[in-house]
């Protein structure tokens, strides 16, 4: 049984696991130049906030080899259009903006071009080796929270194909059948795209944890009848109020949680919190094709013409929040003060791509 990993640096080449013909295909692809990585986000071959962000700086780094110049300015300025080509991927998972931002930091203690290359890079590698002990650590929290919890239900997929390795949400999971305690683990399946089936499903299972496949509509009706006693989630972006941006679907959970008084975790990595912003109604929150709605794989179930709303992600309160377990500790109520001291003044992530 082994953990999936869905971003390999092997050979000074990046691999991505192709999310997009999971589970019936097991397929990575070299991603080879910038151009290929927007695709890849795009296109939701990779997906996830911080597997974004990761492949994204991977993207910067391959953008500046195919520059020519050798003016450090010049340089810098191709970059940023490099940059802002990227951040036009996917708005919400801030992940993406904060390792651009951080490439584009790294890179102004060169003295040359070729420094200046080596160095995002280098940095590339090092944000996707920091991810997996950061996920690593949200996970001993997480198992820690979850001590005394079996049945547990979660959405999309925050799992170690979302992340270099065991994921935000499912990494207490992992960590868990690493040492034998078996949590039961209801994935709703996450329309429109359907990450809670076909990527945490199969996540799960490669790991050997325990997992059942519910509809989404399913949610209520499986708190109430299998006695769920927690939920986890990720999150693609989390204000400084505690608000949280995740998959479609997640807010709906909260509510059910808050009413059926149990408790509502979201995980996240400190690179997930964008204090620039006050709460969540200044998150922007991606509207995707009408055909994810209108039609499951190549098949349509919808009359022609159909007008469709088809938002990926809502913003859960804070109110609904029970806690918010990061690499650095667990983080409880009041979200505006304790956010503030545990992860800081760290990120300031106003991009000015
Ligand atoms: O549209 P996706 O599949 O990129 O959405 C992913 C999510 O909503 C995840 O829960 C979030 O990015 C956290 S991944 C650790």
């Amino acid at each position: 049984m082994t953990v999936p990993i869905s971003i390999k640096w092997h050979a000074e080449k990046l691999a991505i696991l192709n999310q997009q013909k999971l589970p019936t295909e097991i397929h990575y692809l070299t991603l080879e130049t910038i151009e290929d990585v927007y695709d890849a986000i795009v296109t939701l071959k990779v997906r996830g906030a911080p597997a974004i962000g990761i492949t994204a700086a991977y993207g910067l780094a391959f953008g500046a080899n195919r520059h020519k110049t050798a003016n450090l300015k010049e340089f810098y300025q191709l970059l940023q259009e490099d940059s802002r080509y990227l951040a036009g991927t996917r708005p919400t998972a801030v992940n993406l903006f904060w390792a651009l931002e951080r490439l584009m930091k790294a890179v102004k203690n060169a003295n040359t071009v070729n420094h200046a290359k080596t160095i995002l890079i280098e940095e590339a590698k090092r944000i996707h080796e920091e991810d997996e002990a950061t996920c690593r650590l949200i996970g001993e929290y997480g198992l820690e929270l979850l001590k005394t919890a079996q049945n547990v239900m979660t959405i999309c997929n925050a799992g170690s194909i979302a992340t270099a390795k065991y994921g935000t949400a499912l990494a207490p999971f992992h960590l868990g059948a690493e040492r034998g305690k078996q949590f039961c683990v209801f994935a709703c399946e996450t329309r429109p795209v359907l990450q809670g089936s076909r990527l945490t499903v199969w996540e799960l299972q490669q790991s050997g944890v325990d997992a059942t496949l519910i509809t989404d509509s399913m949610a209520a009706h499986t708190i109430q009848s299998k006695q769920i006693e927690a939920i986890i989630v990720g999150a693609d972006r989390i204000a400084a109020n505690g608000d949280t941006a995740n998959k479609i679907g997640t807010l709906g959970l909260a509510i059910l949680a808050n009413a059926f008084d149990i408790p509502f975790y979201v995980a996240a990595p400190s690179s997930t919190f964008d204090l620039t912003i006050a709460s969540g109604t200044e998150i922007p929150i991606e509207e995707r094709k009408a055909e994810e709605v209108t039609h499951l794989g190549d098949i349509r179930i919808a009359p022609e013409n159909t007008k469709v709303f088809n938002p990926a992600f809502d913003v859960t309160p804070a109110k609904y929040i029970t806690a918010i377990i990061t690499e650095k500790g667990i983080l409880y109520p009041n979200y505006q003060e304790n956010i503030k001291s545990l992860i800081g003044s760290q990120i300031g992530v106003k991009i000015g791509l």
